[in-house]
């Protein structure tokens, strides 16, 4: 497989006949990193199945992949009467929101669409317009945000080493976003700045998001790169190879909490234990101001399968129970700062400088 320069997952691609006729390319996440192959989806039904599945994974892209769903749900609705279209399209919002329950990015974006929908004048094939462009903005803008958040991220790791160690979780990188990543975009930024010695990636069990995906794009931008198993992290700890960790995050509540891939908050546990810090690293859109903390963000429960298969092997006898929750919560007072594209924040401060500029 050659090396790729530049990792975008979620892609819209114009028909010849005109862009309203286009479709959407995903990278087949479930195939890394063995395949590099794109899934096409030209209906919403696709991409919420898309979704569920994995095909498309990580907080923001799905973001992204959700507008794009709710544009090409909205292109199959058959009525030119605007208030009809748009009962429809509240229809369309349900089959992408029932995917998966615990990044709010998704949700986040159905809302901007719907809400798109509604403000916008003018006939429904005008609506339908209106609603492509702006899911292409909605991609544009995460990947200018994810930047943000790297060069963010750059000025709060610790002054000493001049090279890093760090430690990450899961994949919170350009697979996961729309590109360049929020935790593996501040790694990114610190490789290029030539402040990076290695970047440690815990496997993540059960779908291995670590070991597949971070890894993969690891390589592909030549940073040195180790894969441990998620029981190895505290170990290294204990030794004095990692100076920090960063990690992303699927929702986080308005005092801090931050729900991201299960077992994180082991590694945070760990961290603290060590005194090492550990950074969040997400976009304004992954804080939900509507909660006011992380026990009640919904957790996803996953197929058991995830956990007592890998591959082809089944690894338990029959007769044994299993439990698959896909997300964990880490408490805020775990979190040294939560990286934003518009700086780094304690938890504390979340909701006095930041929430303000989300309803703005
Ligand atoms: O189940 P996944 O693979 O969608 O979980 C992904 C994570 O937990 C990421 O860390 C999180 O979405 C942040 S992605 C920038």
């Amino acid at each position: 497989m050659s090396l790729i320069n530049q990792v975008y997952p979620v892609i819209w691609q114009n028909d010849s006949s005109g862009s309203l006729h286009g479709r959407v390319l995903l990278i087949d996440q479930t195939r890394l990193p063995n395949e590099f192959a794109f899934v096409e989806i030209s209906r919403c039904d696709d991409m919420a199945r898309a979704i569920k599945t994995m095909i498309v994974r990580g907080a923001p892209a799905i973001g992204v992949a959700a507008a794009y769903g709710m544009y090409l749900g909205a292109r199959e609705i058959e009525t030119t009467e605007r208030d009809r279209f748009l009962t429809e399209l509240e229809t369309v919002a349900e089959t992408l929101r029932v995917t998966r329950p615990t990044a709010v990015n998704l949700f986040w974006a159905i809302e901007r669409m719907l809400k798109t929908a509604r403000q916008t004048l003018g006939s429904v094939d005008y609506l339908k317009e209106t609603l492509l462009q702006t899911a292409k903005q909605i991609n544009a803008d995460d990947l200018q945000t994810c930047r943000d958040i790297g060069e963010q991220g750059l000025s709060v790791l610790p002054k000493a080493p001049a090279k890093l160690r760090l430690l990450t979780h899961c994949n919170a990188g350009a697979l996961a976003t729309a590109g360049y990543g929020t935790a593996l975009g501040v790694v990114r930024s610190a490789w290029r700045a030539n402040r990076l010695e290695r970047i440690y990636v815990d496997e993540t069990r059960p779908r291995l998001q670590g070991a597949k995906l971070t890894a993969w794009e690891c390589v592909q931008e030549a940073m040195p790169v180790t894969v441990i198993t998620d029981s190895m992290a505290a170990h290294c700890m204990k030794r004095g190879m990692i100076d920090a960790v960063v990690v992303g995050a699927d929702r986080i509540a308005a005092n801090g909490d931050a729900a991201n891939k299960i077992g994180t908050y082991s590694v945070a546990l760990i961290a603290k234990a060590h005194n090492i810090p550990f950074f969040v690293a997400a976009p304004l859109s992954t804080i939900d101001f509507t909660i006011a903390d992380g026990s009640q963000i919904p957790i996803e429960e996953r197929d058991p399968e995830e956990v007592y298969q890998i591959g082809d092997t089944i690894l338990c006898p029959p007769g044994v129970e299993y439990y698959n929750p896909a997300f964990d919560v880490t408490p805020a007072s775990l979190i040294s700062a939560i990286v934003t594209e518009y700086g780094a924040f304690t938890p504390a401060q979340i909701q006095s400088e930041l929430y303000a500029k989300q309803i703005g």
